[in-house]
C-alpha cells in the first residue's frame, strides 16, 4: 500500500495507473476504522481497479463544543487493517494540505441540510460538503463509497454531486452492525458497559417501527408507538428525534408512495455520547 501525505504525492501515485477504462474507487473516512469502514473498502475493491482510502479528521465538520480533539485516532491500527484489505493507496493529508492558509471557500447544500442532524449540528454538513468536494477534486474517483449509517450525509452528498455535476457515482453501502444490533460507530467506544447495553434501544426502536409500518399501521401511529417503546425501555437515554422520512429528500413521509423508499431515522444521547441509526424500507 502506498501512503500519500500530500496532494502532489497522491497525484504522482495516481499517474502510474493511467490506462484506459481504469476505474478509481474512493472511500473517505476519518479513521478509527471498524468493520463498517472496511465494508466500504471491500465494496470498492469489488467494483473498481484501484481503491483509495483517505483518513482525515475534518475540523470544519465539528462545532467548537463537539470535541474534535477527542475524536479517536488509531492510525497505526488503521494502516494495518487497510494493508490487510490490500488497499492500493492511503491518503492521510494534514489540515494545512486540505485547507491552505487563508482558505475561505465553503460548499453549502441548502434545505436538506437544515433538518435533523443539520438542525442539531448547524455547521456540520457545510464542513462535510466542503471537505468531500476537496477530496473528490484531489482524488478524481469514478465511484465514491459512503455508508447508509449516515443517511442524511449520503442524501446531502448525492444532492451536491447532482447539482454540481461531479463526474462520479455515489454508492451507498448497508450499515454494519454488532451481533446484537448496535450500528458500528467509532463513537461506540465512548460508551460505558451500562450505556453500551442501553444503546440497543436505538436499533430496537427503528426495527419495531419498520415492522409495524410493514403491517400497515399509519406512519404517524407507528412513530408514536416507537416513541412509546423508546420511553418504556430507556433509563438514561434522551431521544432527540424519531421520524419517518423520504431518504432522498429528508422530508417527512406520511404513507408509502409508489417507487419511493421510506426510512425510519433516530438520534439519541446516551450519557455524553450521541448515537444515530436508521432503516430504509424498500419502495413498493
Ligand atoms: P466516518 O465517520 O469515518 O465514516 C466514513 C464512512 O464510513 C462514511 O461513509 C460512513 O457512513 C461509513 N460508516 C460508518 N459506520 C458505518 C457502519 N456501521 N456501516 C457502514 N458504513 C459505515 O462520515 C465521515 O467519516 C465523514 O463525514 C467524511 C465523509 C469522511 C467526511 O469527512
Amino acid at each position: 500500500m502506498e501512503i500519500a501525505k500530500t496532494v502532489s504525492e497522491l497525484r504522482s501515485f495516481l499517474a502510474k495507473g493511467t490506462r484506459k477504462n481504469y476505474s478509481i474507487g474512493f472511500v473517505p473516512t476519518m479513521g478509527a476504522l471498524h468493520e463498517g469502514h472496511l465494508s466500504l473498502v471491500r465494496a470498492s475493491k469489488a467494483k473498481c481497479d484501484e481503491t483509495i482510502v483517505s483518513i482525515f479528521v475534518n475540523p470544519t465538520q465539528f462545532a467548537q463544543t463537539e470535541g474534535l480533539e477527542k475524536y479517536p485516532r488509531t492510525l497505526d491500527k488503521d494502516i494495518a487493517l487497510l494493508q490487510k484489505e490490500d488497499v492500493g493507496i492511503l491518503f492521510i493529508p494534514s489540515k494545512e494540505e486540505i485547507y491552505p492558509s487563508g482558505a475561505a471557500t465553503f460548499v453549502t447544500v441548502e434545505k436538506i441540510t437544515e433538518s435533523f442532524e443539520g438542525a442539531i449540528r448547524p455547521t456540520h454538513f457545510r464542513g462535510v460538503a466542503t471537505v468531500v468536494t476537496s477530496l473528490f477534486t484531489i482524488v478524481r474517483p469514478e465511484v465514491a463509497f459512503f455508508g447508509q449509517k449516515d443517511l442524511q450525509q449520503t442524501a446531502v452528498i448525492k444532492r451536491m454531486v447532482r447539482d454540481l455535476h461531479f463526474p462520479l457515482k455515489i454508492e451507498v453501502c448497508e450499515t454494519m452492525r454488532e451481533p446484537d444490533g448496535l450500528a458500528m460507530s467509532s463513537r461506540n467506544q465512548f460508551l460505558s458497559a451500562e450505556e453500551r447495553e442501553e444503546s440497543l434501544i436505538l436499533s430496537k426502536t427503528i426495527f419495531y417501527v419498520r415492522d409495524v409500518m410493514l403491517e400497515g399501521m399509519p406512519f404517524s401511529v407507528a412513530r408514536l408507538r416507537g416513541v412509546n417503546l423508546f420511553n418504556s425501555l430507556k433509563k438514561r437515554a434522551v431521544l432527540e428525534y424519531l421520524d419517518i422520512i423520504n431518504p432522498e429528500t429528508f422530508q417527512l413521509a406520511e404513507s408509502f408512495k409508489v417507487n419511493e423508499e421510506a426510512a425510519v431515522i433516530i438520534a439519541a444521547r446516551i450519557g455524553e455520547t450521541r448515537l444515530i441509526d436508521n432503516v430504509i424500507i424498500a419502495a413498493k
